[in-house]
């Protein structure tokens, strides 16, 4: 068994003084998808932000491969290899694909200029990789498509090489084929070994792309469990009554 990439620990945090997160444990490893799930306001996206840096922790602690690691920004959490890709998207809205990708982490030439020539070509690339018919990459992305907007969001994680990739709710906005697009391209990174925790409603997500799956309710986890040992129903279950399976052990590994 592999060790673990991402080990949470007793994660908490208030806003105020309502507890978003109170005492979550989660662990991630290489090449695994777990999905975290729950209802509006179950505290999802407030655990991913600890992780991103983009919320300071309150309580708990973070380990990355092994290592006890101080996340306190989205550089710190980048610089240990963990990207991700919010609900929001967090675009620069007049500047396009290509900007977008690169956006603080710029190209430079030997004499610290901008390398223009050096991020289209890369960009190109890696827009390619993920969608085929995405041509315009110099038009500001307030313009593009939802499904255009979302390569350009996951091509900012991808492109520097996450090990931990935290995708909330993914497909949320987007069209079957676009998709089947991010499914795809979850399928593909856990080939190469990446760790993908994906914040999702979508229950066919669910089943068809993660390993194990958590279930927030109220700022707590109401368990951990592989996916292939549970239901459709006892997933619901979980999510609406905070009713753990019965006779189903949890998985805090894989
Ligand atoms: N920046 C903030 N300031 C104050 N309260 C916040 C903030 N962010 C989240 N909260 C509160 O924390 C709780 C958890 O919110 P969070 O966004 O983590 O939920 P979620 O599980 O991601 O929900 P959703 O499925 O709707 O995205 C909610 O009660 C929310 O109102
Ligand atoms: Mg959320």
């Amino acid at each position: 068994m592999n060790a673990p990439l991402v080990e949470m620990c007793d994660i908490g945090k208030s806003f105020g003084g309502v507890k978003a997160v109170d005492g979550v444990s989660l662990n991630l490893h290489p090449g695994e998808v777990v999905a975290l799930l729950g209802h509006n306001g179950a505290g999802k996206s407030t655990l991913m932000k600890m992780l991103a840096g983009a919320y300071p922790i309150d309580s708990g602690e973070v380990l990355v491969q092994g290592q006890k690691s101080h996340i306190r920004t989205p550089v710190d959490a980048q610089r240990l290899g963990i990207e991700s890709i919010y609900q929001t998207l967090a675009l620069a809205d007049n500047l396009d694909a290509v900007a977008n990708l690169f956006l603080g982490r710029e190209l430079l030439t030997p004499w610290r200029t901008l390398d223009d020539h050096r991020m289209d070509a890369e960009a190109r690339k890696v827009f390619e990789r993920l969608n085929k018919n995405f041509r315009n990459v110099r038009t500001p992305v307030r313009r593009l498509s939802g499904g255009q907007r979302q390569v350009v969001a996951i091509s900012r994680a991808i492109y520097f090489n996450a090990r931990i990739l935290i995708m909330d709710e993914p497909t949320a906005a987007l069209g079957p084929e676009e998709t089947a697009m991010v499914g795809n391209l979850v399928r593909q990174l856990k080939a190469e070994g990446v760790g993908i925790l994906l914040i999702t409603h979508d229950m066919p997500d669910v089943f068809g792309l993660s390993d194990r799956l958590a279930v927030m309710k109220n700022g707590r986890l109401v368990g951990t469990y592989r996916t292939a040992g549970v239901t459709e129903d006892e997933v619901l279950g979980m999510i609406i009554a905070g009713k753990q399976p019965e006779g189903k052990a949890q998985a805090h590994s894989l």
